[in-house]
């Protein structure tokens, strides 16, 4: 069910493309449905946007992706008329119980719809209980809960969604950028494997496990032989990334790649294999994932040999959309997927438009 959605969502989300992002026009609307739909405590008065009171949750606001989300989500909810003094971003620091404690804070002073980016996705069927106690629709963004949340979602007909991207595709791109390179180009000790090194984001993370496997398992496809000499956690950090990297180096000083699960560890893994005397791009491939704009730029420079770009610009547009549904009461599907682009030297002067006009483009609610 969920996959035949994804799909059907993907299809629409291709067509509208890069710019035209989505909105509320991909979620279907039914006069049937919107009338089974699940009370709100919108539901005794009309409510407009004007009237909304909502709840942003992100699991750590340093995070760059996150940071660029909810700035991209608070334009486009001002944009969609909501007030911004009515929005209530919460940092939860990486900390499940402090993002519970906070939930129930938010919720006991009055709130309209949730969006949380959970720090524990597998700690989400307690967030979901606590905001169906409240009968406040709830919007999970970034950070997809088990599949068993997922299934109850739909078999209890709650008013409770994710928006994101499907992390398997990240992974199956970064494989399929790195075999673009060609196998004799990367081979540089002609032994007929390719080394790698893996840097991680943060465990127990649905993003991590996929992005991981993903990209070795489509290179083991095309009937590559690879051989992991090192791979660490570097949390989705800048800084962690270049000691993770740096340490590998140590041990492992001629990598032919280093796969990195977001582009921030690609900025620290670049630091780590320049401080080492090694030539990026040329002795070693980089890859990322998110298409960060500094990332864009060190593509376009041939330091980094590529990423997949994770659409926020469309994610904010989706939750605007998914908000608004749930206040008109319409009928709200329980997964809403952006797909991934795969980003080289090629495009990414395209995807860095993209980023730096995103904002501008004029969106309909
Ligand atoms: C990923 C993103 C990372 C980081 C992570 C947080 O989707 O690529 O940069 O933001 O989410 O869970």
């Amino acid at each position: 069910m969920r996959r035949k959605l994804f799909e059907v969502l993907t299809v629409s989300v291709l067509i509208t493309a890069l710019l035209a992002g989505c909105s509320e026009k991909n979620i279907e609307e039914t006069e049937a449905d919107a009338a089974a739909s699940v009370a709100s405590s919108a539901e005794e008065k009309e409510m407009t946007p004007a009237d909304m009171r909502v709840g942003v949750f992100i699991y750590k606001l340093s995070d760059t992706y996150m940071s660029l989300f909810k700035d991209e989500l608070i334009k486009d909810l001002v944009k969609a008329g909501f007030k911004e003094e009515n929005i209530t971003v919460v940092n939860s620091a990486v900390s499940q119980g402090y993002q519970m404690l906070q939930l129930r804070k938010l919720i006991a002073s009055g709130v309209d719809i949730l969006v949380v980016n959970p720090v524990n996705t597998s700690k989400t069927a307690e967030v979901t209980d606590l905001a169906m106690e409240a009968e406040v629709p709830l919007v999970y963004v970034n950070r997809e809960p088990d599949a068993a949340e997922e299934i109850r979602w739909e078999s209890e007909s709650m008013p409770v969604t994710y928006i994101g991207c499907d992390a398997r595709q990240a992974g199956t791109f970064q494989g399929k950028i790195i075999m673009d390179l060609g196998f004799e180009n990367i081979d540089k000790n002609g032994d007929g494997v390719l080394q790698y090194i893996m840097v991680k984001g943060e465990k127990n993370n649905a993003d991590t496990y996929f992005r991981t496997r993903y990209s070795i398992d489509a290179l083991k496809k095309a009937g590559w032989n690879v051989e992991k000499l090192a791979e660490g956690n570097g949390n989705w950090d800048k800084n962690v990334a270049e000691y993770v990297v740096t340490e590998a180096l140590e041990e492992n000083p001629s990598p032919e790649v280093i796969i990195c699960n977001n582009d921030m560890m690609a900025i620290g893994a670049l630091e780590a294999v320049s401080k080492s005397g090694l030539v990026a791009g040329d002795d070693v491939y980089i890859i990322g994932a998110d298409a960060f704009e500094v990332a864009l730029e060190k593509i376009l420079e041939g330091k980094i040999v590529g990423t997949v770009f994770n659409n926020y610009v469309e994610q904010a547009r989706l939750t605007t959309g998914t908000i608004l549904s749930y206040m008109k009461k319409q009928n709200v599907a329980h997964f809403y997927g952006s797909d991934y682009v795969k980003v080289t030297k090629e495009n990414a002067e395209t995807i860095l438009g993209i980023i730096r006009e995103g904002d501008e483009t004029e969106e309909e609610y």
